[in-house]
């Protein structure tokens, strides 16, 4: 009996470990760079810019570190925390260099493309850095737009893991005028065009033609929002479903789109699990479940799910992502199977203060293996997900140390 439990559990534990190893393996830009202390300030702002969680997610790259004299410099005109971000990208090349293959590089110049090209903050080829062999073994650089003028140094090899990750000390911060730019503060930023202009306008006017749910959003950007915007094709083909919802149906329908806190890209690959939406008004209601497949990052109710299709912005403390679909809250559609008709009674009034709502966190990480929508059980449970999620996940952990020490006997 207790024989055929373990061959059962076997390729469930066997894949706990390694995910384990996984994690245990890859870099972690913040404790390599901890090493360095001289590096201290640097170290702070690339997780206080959530950079550190976008570097940890990439291999082949190189960090230009900045000792913390040259910081001092760069934090003088009291840059935003999303202007850093836009300069400190423009540090992070998309390839790897360590120490000799600077000084070897063909034909003496390259072009490197940085995070910075790659967040789509950086206009045209701004976001290229140039990297020149000097003469006497120097090797200067540049933003790509450097007029002739090579005024940054490779100073000296930090941190070498060959092919993952190279951390390199740089003279002083690269000069971008395009990325040092003040960015909005999120008060100026307006959602809804921001969203008109990147491909998501169907969606972007209905949320603007909707009084109640552009307050719910425009209360919440200054704290932190991360929005997926369905594209205009999916959401137009949609729009009959939608003007079928009841008016707080259709207030909740547009907030169910948004997260109230920022999450890059990186930190949403992290943060597998379910999530709290702007419409969310008690325990797992109006929520949907983030999940990796892939490279992919998808979105699912139990009425269906949808794919990330690309970022539209990242500029903290607003991201905005665009999906291929139309994820559809169970609170106000059926699952597939049974009949399409939306359900007509939403759970809140529309006048309810919204601002005031509780900004919880997104549950810890779970491994994409167990989630509550894969059990086909749950496709029938409308309000008790989540309590069902929970045991579930904490009877997988139990069976995984089981495993441990039957493994370790
Ligand atoms: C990276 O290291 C820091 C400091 O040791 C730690 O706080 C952080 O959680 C680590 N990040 C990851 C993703 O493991
Ligand atoms: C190096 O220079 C030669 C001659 O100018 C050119 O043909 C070649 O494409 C260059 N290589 C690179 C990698 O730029
Ligand atoms: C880099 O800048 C130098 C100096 O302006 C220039 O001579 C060189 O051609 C540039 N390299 C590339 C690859 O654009
Ligand atoms: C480099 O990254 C890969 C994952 O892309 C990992 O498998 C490998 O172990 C890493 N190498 C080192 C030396 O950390
Ligand atoms: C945002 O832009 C849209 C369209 O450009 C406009 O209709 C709306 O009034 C603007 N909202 C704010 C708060 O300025
Ligand atoms: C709108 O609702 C009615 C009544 O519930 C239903 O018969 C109809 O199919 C719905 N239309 C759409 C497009 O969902
Ligand atoms: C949810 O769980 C509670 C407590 O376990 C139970 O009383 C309630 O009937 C359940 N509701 C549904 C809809 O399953």
């Amino acid at each position: 009996m207790q024989l055929r439990r373990r061959h059962l559990l076997l390729p469930l534990a066997l894949s706990f470990l390694a995910a384990a190893l996984t994690v245990a393996r890859a870099h972690n830009i913040t404790r390599l760079l901890a090493k360095h202390p001289e590096f201290s300030t640097f170290n702070h702002y690339l997780t206080e810019t959530h950079l550190a969680a976008e570097i940890n997610s990439r291999t082949t790259i190189t960090v230009m570190a900045l000792d913390n004299a040259a910081m001092s410099r760069l934090l003088a005109p009291h840059p935003t925390i999303a202007t850093l971000k836009n300069v400190l990208s423009l540090h992070v090349l998309l390839d790897y260099f360590g120490p000799k293959k600077l000084h070897q590089i063909t034909n003496g110049t390259a072009l490197a493309a940085t995070l910075f090209q790659a967040t789509g903050s950086a206009p045209g080829s701004t976001g290229f850095v140039n990297i020149t062999d000097l003469k006497g073994g120097k090797v200067g650089f540049a933003p790509e737009d450097n007029n002739g003028r090579l005024d940054t140094y490779f100073v000296k090899g930090l941190e070498q893991i060959p092919y993952n990750i190279s951390i390199i000390q740089i003279s002083n911060a690269l000069p971008s005028d395009v990325a040092a730019a003040p960015t909005p503060g999120p008060s100026e930023m307006n959602l809804t065009r921001l969203m008109s202009a990147h491909g998501c306008k169907v969606f972007a006017d209905t949320l603007d033609a909707n009084a109640d749910a552009m307050k719910t959003y425009e209360d919440n950007v200054e704290g932190g929002l991360t929005t997926f915007c369905p594209l205009d094709d999916p959401f137009k083909q949609f729009l009959p479903k939608y003007k079928n919802l009841s008016a707080p149906g259709k207030a909740s329908f547009l907030e169910f789109f948004a997260i109230p806190m920022y999450l890059s890209m990186a930190m949403l690959k992290s943060n597998n699990g379910p999530m709290n939406t702007l419409a969310t008004d008690g325990a797992s209601k109006y929520d949907f479940t983030v999940q990796n497949d892939g490279e992919e990052v998808t979105l699912k109710t139990r009425v269906n799910k949808v794919k990330i299709t690309g970022t539209l912005l990242d500029e903290q403390p607003l991201a905005i992502y665009s999906i291929d679909k139309v994820l559809m809250p169970k609170e106000l559609f059926k699952t597939a199977a049974l009949t399409p008709a939306p359900a007509p009674a939403p759970e809140k009034a529309a006048d309810s203060p919204k601002s005031s709502k509780a900004k919880s966190p997104p549950a810890t990480a779970d491994s994409p293996a167990d989630s509550p929508e894969s059990d086909p059980a749950d496709q029938t449970a409308d309000s008790n997900g989540s309590v069902r999620f929970k045991s579930a996940r904490s009877g997988f952990l139990v069976l995984s140390l089981w495993f441990g020490v039957h493994f370790l006997l």
